[in-house]
Order: structure tokens, then sequence, then C-alpha cells
């Protein structure tokens, strides 16, 4: 199981803060907003990782996360000149996958709650056939792509931001593919916002009887970050988790610690790295308590 993480795109409803630098750049209360995804794609299992961004970005990310060894895993840049859509990754990253399944997840999408990672990891586990889509409710659906089931809970269809959702089950930006995700996004046609949609991606799968939808349970959170409201909001809720159990919330320096990416003696180094913050204490912290 590879991973793509889509970093790209100009950020417009969150100008003029995204004006000089990139959305997935800035902080979600104590750590760049790029690390929970990052986070959610560990999870998942994947070892290798293609980061996607703008080609004025790509710098910055590369400055950020560099090779991937501090989590024990492997990254690798490449760039989207244009926000041509999501289903572009896969084209992009098709010499990246050399046919293997994927995780998909959008930079911005921030995924929290108990029983998410045992949940990642048995999607991708059955990732060699098909696609997973996660859907979750939420009372907005219109501002999302959004499930339609039939009268036995199967999917029947999905629809990208329509005028009149036909479920309140937005499909979330996370997304598992097998190995011919690159093939049949190839094949798609831009869509009237001259994208190359992510929801056309799925709904071939679904047409060919291929597609999956986990829905998430109201146990977990997904957050959105499409506003400066929406923003501050995410971060007041992060903090709010943080500061009550002592724990991070998606802390990626966790995550490949406690999945065996990296040992203790690389988390000291990093939490060395990070001087005297909060976050390095937290990393030091995680250490003592073992
Ligand atoms: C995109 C997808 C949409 C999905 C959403 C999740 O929306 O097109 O289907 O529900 O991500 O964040 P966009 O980023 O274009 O608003």
């Amino acid at each position: 199981m590879k991973g793509i993480l889509l970093a790209g795109g100009a950020g417009t409803r969150l100008h003029p803060i995204t004006k000089g630098v990139s959305k997935q750049l800035l902080p979600l209360f104590d750590k760049p907003m790029v690390y929970y995804p990052l986070s959610t794609l560990l999870w998942t299992g994947a070892k290798e990782i293609l980061v996607i961004t703008t080609p004025e970005d790509q710098l910055s990310f590369k400055r950020l996360l560099g090779d991937g060894s501090w989590l024990g895993v492997k990254l690798y840049f490449e760039t989207q000149p244009e926000p041509k859509g999501i289903s572009q990754a896969l084209l992009i990253g098709r010499d990246f996958l050399a046919g293997e399944p994927c995780a998909l997840a959008l930079g911005d999408n921030i995924f929290y709650g108990q029983g998410l990672p045992e949940s990642l990891g048995r999607v991708s586990e059955a990732s060699s056939q098909g696609a997973t889509v996660f859907a979750y409710q939420v009372h907005d659906p219109e501002r999302y792509g959004v499930m339609e089931f039939d009268e036995n809970g199967n999917p029947r269809d999905i629809q990208e931001k329509p005028a009149k959702a036909p479920s309140t089950w937005a499909v979330t930006g996370l997304y598992v593919y097998d190995g011919t995700a690159s093939e049949r996004a190839s094949r798609l046609k831009p869509s009237p916002r001259g994208e190359l949609e992510i929801t056309d991606l799925n709904l071939d799968y679904l047409k060919s009887g291929n597609l999956k939808v986990e829905k998430l349970g109201r146990g977990i959170a997904w957050l959105d970050t499409g506003t400066p409201t929406a923003m501050l909001q995410a971060s007041m809720f992060i903090q709010a988790i943080e500061e009550r159990q002592g724990l991070q919330v998606c802390c990626p320096e966790e995550v490949a610690y406690r999945l065996g990416l990296i040992n203790d003696h690389q988390l000291l180094q990093q939490a060395k790295a990070l001087g005297k913050s909060d976050y390095g204490k937290y990393l030091l912290s995680i250490l003592e308590k073992n």
C-alpha cells in the first residue's frame, strides 16, 4: 500500500492568508495542517508517500517534511501546476504507484477518533480489489460529494456538491484504491468546472460494482478547514482534547513510533531537534512514559 498526500490548490477561500503560504502549511493549533493527513496515511500502513504540492510551495514542504526518515517512511515530491482536480493526483502519481494499491488523502482533511486507526488498517489490508470511500454525516452535505443509498443501504450514486443532497452522508477526503486507479483516472473527462473530479473516479468504481463505503460513526471527528472560522474551530477542538488528556492529536512522530517505524533513539533525536517547544517536550514524555 502506497500513499498520496494531495496538498496543492490555491486556497482561495482563505485569501489573503493563503496568498503567501500554502493552506496545508498553516497551523492547526500546535502543528502544521499537513501533519494531520500525514498521520492518517501512516495509519493506513503506507510506507512510501508521494506529496503533491503547487510548484511554488514545494520547497517549503520539502523543508518541513524532508525525506521521511524521521518517520521511518520514504517521502517523494511532485507538483500539480494547476488545480485540475483530485483525480489528477493519480495521474501525477502514476509512475510512483506503478500499479500498486494506494490511499489518497487530501492535505486539508482532519480525522480523529476512537477506532479510526484499526478501521484504516483493516481497509488497507483489503485494498487489492476495488475502492473504499469514507462517508461521514454532516449538516451541510451540499458542500461535498454526497452518497446516495438504495433501500438496502447499498451505494447507488454519488453527487458532487448537489443543490439538493440525497442524504446527509458526505464523502470525505480519504480514498483507498486498488491498482487500477491511475488507469481509470486517465479515462475521466473534465467536469464543467474544468476538474478531473474524484467523484467521477469513485462513480467509475461504483458502476463496475467495485465501490465500498465505510461509514464513519459519530464518535469520529472529521474537521472542516475550509474557512477562517472553520480553521479556528478545528484548532480549538484540537486544543481542548490535547490539553484535557495531555495527549497529542495526529502527531506523526508518535504514530510512527507506535507503529514501530521508528525506535526510541530516533524519537529522542526528533524530540531534541524540536528544541524547547511543547511539541518537542511531548515527544520526550512519550519515551519517559514507556
Ligand atoms: C472535494 C471533493 C468532494 C469531497 C471533499 C472532501 O471537494 O470534490 O467530493 O467531499 O473534497 O473534503 P472540494 O475540495 O473540491 O471542495
